[in-house]
């Protein structure tokens, strides 16, 4: 290039933003009007995010630079297959978001989502609405946070594709046996259930059997659990993550065989466990009961 003339230079420059421009596939005017749509529903309030400053993760309200007449898929939080053209992804995590979210809401006219994160705003007690289960691509689901509130119903393991969901801190959701069974049960990909802080106080955990082999981390701090906690859960093959502090009225037994997951963090801190860890177990890190 450095015996190319200034004019060669520019020239090539355009064609190059030429060439990137038809390559990437616009997304749709029904795309497009989904996100403004939704747009509407808020108003921004940083304070609504604060504990993304906490967490040292970026805060700011990404949907005010969405412009009318751009792509979407050029727009902040939104990722689009640039294959396809299809809307794939929305990350509007820690972007200051206030206002309700109608069960009804434009995003079911992105019926190609794969991944939803909306953790770290404020919903103002909306309900995880039943219409979620319309997202058949959805792989990953994060609304931890948000101030969503309500029974969280059966439709919400539907979505056969979920790998990590994520409801912790709402809460004001409540989950019941039927639907608990559902999530670790009927979604044979889930690997990543975190429901910290969501109220399970109603769910009968002690006769829960067949749990998909495919979990790998499951959260369950301060959800008002209570009962005997299945020993089945200590053998799942692929889980290496276990927290369920906080759950004072949860009374569990280590296994004294079988142990076969291959565990690496488990908290029991301020629950009712007891029993010994097995000898295998040396390099899990483990928080018994103070
Ligand atoms: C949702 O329903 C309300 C009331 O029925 C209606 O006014 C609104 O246009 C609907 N919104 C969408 C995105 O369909
Ligand atoms: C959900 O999103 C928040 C904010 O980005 C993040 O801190 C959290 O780790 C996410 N949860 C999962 C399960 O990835
Ligand atoms: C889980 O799957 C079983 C068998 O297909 C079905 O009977 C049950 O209703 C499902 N549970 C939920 C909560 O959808
Ligand atoms: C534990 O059970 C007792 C008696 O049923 C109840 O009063 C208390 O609120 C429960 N604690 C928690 C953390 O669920
Ligand atoms: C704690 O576990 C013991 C059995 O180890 C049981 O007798 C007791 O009732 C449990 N306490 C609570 C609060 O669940
Ligand atoms: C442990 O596994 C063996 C072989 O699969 C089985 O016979 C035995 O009943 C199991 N023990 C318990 C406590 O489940």
């Amino acid at each position: 290039m450095g015996c190319l003339t200034w004019t060669h230079q520019l020239l090539c420059l355009q064609l190059l933003l030429l060439y990137y421009q038809g390559c990437a596939i616009p997304c749709t005017d029904e795309e497009s009007y989904a996100l403004l749509q939704f747009k509407q529903l808020f108003s921004y309030e940083k304070k609504q995010s604060f504990y993304c400053d906490r967490q040292l993760l970026p805060s700011y309200p990404k949907m005010r630079s969405w412009k009318v007449d751009s792509d979407c898929c050029s727009w902040d939080g939104v990722t689009c297959n640039t294959v396809t053209g299809h809307l794939i992804g929305l990350d509007l995590d820690c972007s200051w978001l206030y206002g309700s979210i109608p069960s009804n809401t434009s995003l079911l006219l992105l019926p190609h989502l794969q991944r939803l994160n909306l953790a770290f705003n404020d919903f103002n007690l909306s309900p995880i609405s039943s219409e979620f289960a319309q997202f058949h691509s959805l792989t990953l689901l994060n609304l931890s946070s948000s101030n969503f509130a309500g029974q969280l119903s059966s439709e919400i393991s539907h979505m056969s594709n979920l790998v990590s969901l994520d409801l912790s801190y709402n809460h004001e959701v409540i989950l019941e046996t039927r639907i608990f069974e559902g999530l670790v049960q009927n979604l044979t990909l889930l690997e990543q259930l975190v429901l910290d802080s969501v109220d399970m106080s109603a769910v009968t955990i002690g006769s829960l059997t067949n749990v998909s082999p495919s979990l790998i981390s499951l959260s369950l701090s301060s959800c008002g659990l209570q009962g005997t906690f299945p020993e089945n859960f200590f053998w799942l093959p692929n889980l290496q993550i276990l927290e369920l502090a906080y759950n004072q009225n949860l009374t569990g037994f280590f296994p004294k065989e079988n142990w076969s997951s291959p565990l690496r963090f488990l908290d029991v801190s301020y629950t009712n466990f007891s029993g010994l860890l097995p000898q295998q177990f040396g390099n899990a890190e483990a928080f018994g009961s103070p």
